[in-house]
């Protein structure tokens, strides 16, 4: 039965209804499904991002550090922003009432045994819907053997991302025969974007940083890359957010560190609240000691 139109109703027919803009960058024409993943993965009140990086064992095995991600990464999960990982760890692993955001590894194929470049889709779009992920993650190799091949493998998961509302992450591969400065960051992030990714995932480079971030339209986050000493890790991080960076995805740099956690926490205090390098030092050497879990050798 259809309400009776009283005189209680208040419809603030002076108020004009605010036109909402989205706080991402190079984001504002995007649909609501995926405008409101991306804000799974980046935080609306900082605009930035604190990734854990964890897919290393699609292509390498249990990398150091990862043996046993039940044991030594779950404690991690909960101060991330969103935790980059494979459909077989994220099934098998990931409690699924983690409130963690997903960014699920969606390329693969050659082991480090073979030329990495050549790889493949390897997930269905649907199984992504059904495991609630907030984005994709896809290998771009510009200049690599299979370029073409790894920019298609994009494009593809574009084109179904933007009919299943699933923004997807362009990772920028650096092979060892590339050199690693800002004039080829910026050709692969920028290749990146315009071919549709919704947002790019790249190596921190000293000279020219601020050039990467400025010619993407996309926002970028910074890879972490080798292990580094945990104050050189922090004062990269620290320099990519300052130069335009919009977070980091870091993965060695936090779970092969001898305090995990305290990584953990110091990156997410100079992503988000703005610590410097040297704070946040304070805050991991403070935190060491926490035990995470299990580090017998064998
Ligand atoms: C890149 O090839 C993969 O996505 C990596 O497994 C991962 O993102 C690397 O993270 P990190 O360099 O910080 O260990």
């Amino acid at each position: 039965m259809p309400e009776p139109d009283g005189d209680a109703k208040n419809f603030y027919a002076d108020v004009p209804a605010p036109s909402q803009g989205f706080f991402l960058k190079g984001s504002g024409s995007l649909d609501w499904g995926m405008s409101n993943r991306l804000a799974r993965v980046f935080r609306p009140d900082t605009g930035r991002t604190v990734m854990l990086a964890i897919d290393h064992g699609y292509f390498q095995g249990p990398t150091t550090g990862l043996e046993r991600v039940d044991l030594n990464i779950l404690p991690l999960v909960p101060l991330a922003d969103a935790l980059m990982c494979t459909r077989g760890i994220l099934r098998s692993t990931i409690p699924p009432s983690s409130r963690t955001s997903v960014v699920l590894r969606a390329s693969g194929g050659p082991s480090i045994l073979k030329e990495l470049s050549d790889e493949q889709i390897a997930v269905d779009i649907e199984d992504a819907a059904r495991l609630n992920v907030a984005a994709l993650a896809v290998q771009v190799f510009i200049g690599g053997e299979h370029e073409t091949q790894s920019v298609h493998n994009m494009t593809r998961l574009v084109d179904l991302g933007l009919r299943y509302g699933m923004p997807v992450m362009g990772v920028t591969a650096v092979g060892k025969q590339l050199t690693r400065d800002a004039k080829y960051i910026r050709l692969a992030c920028r290749i990146c974007a315009e071919l549709g990714a919704q947002f790019v995932k790249t190596y921190y480079v000293d000279d020219g940083f601020d050039t990467v971030t400025a010619s993407c339209p996309v926002p970028i986050v910074m890879a972490g890359g080798k292990k580094l000493p945990e104050l050189d890790a922090l004062t990269m991080a620290h320099r990519a957010v300052t130069e335009g960076a919009a977070g980091v995805d870091m993965g060695r740099n936090i779970f092969q560190s001898d305090n995990p956690l305290g990584m953990m926490r110091a990156v997410v205090s100079v992503v988000h609240e703005g610590s410097s390098p040297v704070e946040a030092l304070e805050i991991y050497r403070s935190s060491k000691g926490a035990s995470i879990g299990h580090r017998s050798k064998r």
